[in-house]
């Protein structure tokens, strides 16, 4: 008998739900919140508010596009954290009011844990090579910078990770700082492209282990550019692309650094990129550069499942399941997880 796994993500600001059928993915459909993007960052009380007006019928159509009746459904799989407590609050209720409702047990599931086994989400009639395990996963995102040993699909080994913020949050503040608008990472990987990464340089953190610290690259930047500021006033506008370009290679740089010693240190030569920042096109490339360097097998996520989606809850969700795991109905959203679950 199938497994079919409704999966609902909303740790952040996008409404997301999927369904998943025996491992591949039947449906992924998602609401995004454009009504941060005047605040430069994400409002949190604005975000649940969002998300309770979407996950009705964000829910209701990723059950019709996979052309299931909710009697087939076997589980719900939710995000139980880590994220914003209030956002998390309405996919939590939902799925455990739907479960209620439908008389079908519910699965709660570590974000993060989504985000590292994104690489299982398997499209119908799509022939696709999946990670062997143990692999190294580099999982970037807006939240989360961390270097992770993925042992199976419920063991996870964090080997590397951030001191204080998460790169996809120096990406943000760069955009912020330039004036560039929220969410920061894509507008700085266009402009990028178009500019010349050598023209400037800066200091690179001197941080212990696979260990990664941003904070202080915000803070450089900053005093980069009020100190070009005094000199130039226009230097903003006469520079823009190289900016960019200079500080995402800064950026790129220093994960890649930590992410070669990981497999210096540890041998395994099976490499993913996970989470929002693994859209950016120059990290793409140059881990794949790596790859070639390094005789890695790399597994880089397609760009829908890069940022926030349901369809890597409903795939971690899948395998929770069919380990046993089940959620109790008591289950309360957590918003920072110092574990995965
Ligand atoms: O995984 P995600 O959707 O949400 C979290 O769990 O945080 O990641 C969002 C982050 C944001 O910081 C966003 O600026 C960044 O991913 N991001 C990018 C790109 N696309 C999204 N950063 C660099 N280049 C991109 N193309
Ligand atoms: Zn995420």
């Amino acid at each position: 008998m199938s497994v079919t796994i409704l999966a609902i993500e909303s740790s952040c600001d996008d409404t997301s739900a999927a369904v998943v059928q025996d491992g591949v993915v039947l449906s992924n459909i998602m609401a995004a919140q454009d009504v941060h993007k005047k605040y430069g960052g994400v409002i949190p009380e604005l975000a649940s508010r969002a998300h309770q007006q979407n996950i009705v019928p964000v829910v209701h159509g990723a059950i019709e596009s996979a052309g299931i009746a909710s009697k087939d459904i076997s589980a719900i799989a939710f995000t139980r954290g880590p994220g914003l407590l209030g956002s998390l609050l309405v996919g939590t209720s939902f799925a455990k009011g739907l479960a209620i409702s439908l008389g079908k047990p519910i699965v709660d599931v570590n974000h993060l844990q989504g985000h590292l086994l994104s690489h299982f989400i398997i499209e119908k009639g799509k022939e696709k090579e999946l990670p062997e395990f143990p692999y190294i996963t580099l999982l970037v995102s807006g939240g989360h910078t961390q270097i992770v040993k993925v042992k199976n699909f419920l063991e996870f080994e964090v080997i590397g990770e951030t001191i204080d913020d998460a790169v996809g949050e120096a990406f943000d503040k760069c955009a912020k700082l330039l004036g560039l608008g929220y969410p920061g990472g894509p507008v700085v990987d266009r402009l990028a492209s178009l500019g010349d990464p050598h023209r400037f340089r800066f200091a690179k953190p001197k941080i212990k282990d696979l260990n990664y610290s941003f904070s202080g690259i915000k803070t450089s930047l900053l005093y980069f550019l009020r100190d070009n500021l005094k000199e130039n006033e226009r230097f903003v506008e006469e520079n823009l692309n190289h900016i960019c370009a200079s500080y995402q290679k800064h950026l790129i740089d220093i994960l890649l650094d930590k992410l070669t010693k990981a497999y210096k240190e540890t041998g395994i030569v099976q490499i993913a990129l996970s989470g929002g920042v693994s859209a950016n096109s120059e990290l793409r490339k140059r881990v794949v550069e790596s790859g070639h360097k390094y005789g890695w097998k790399m597994f880089v996520p397609e760009l829908r499942y890069t940022t926030d989606n349901a369809a890597m809850i409903a795939i971690a969700g899948y395998y929770k399941y069919l380990s046993g795991h089940r959620a109790s109905m008591d289950s309360v959203p957590v918003s920072r997880s110092a574990d995965y679950i």
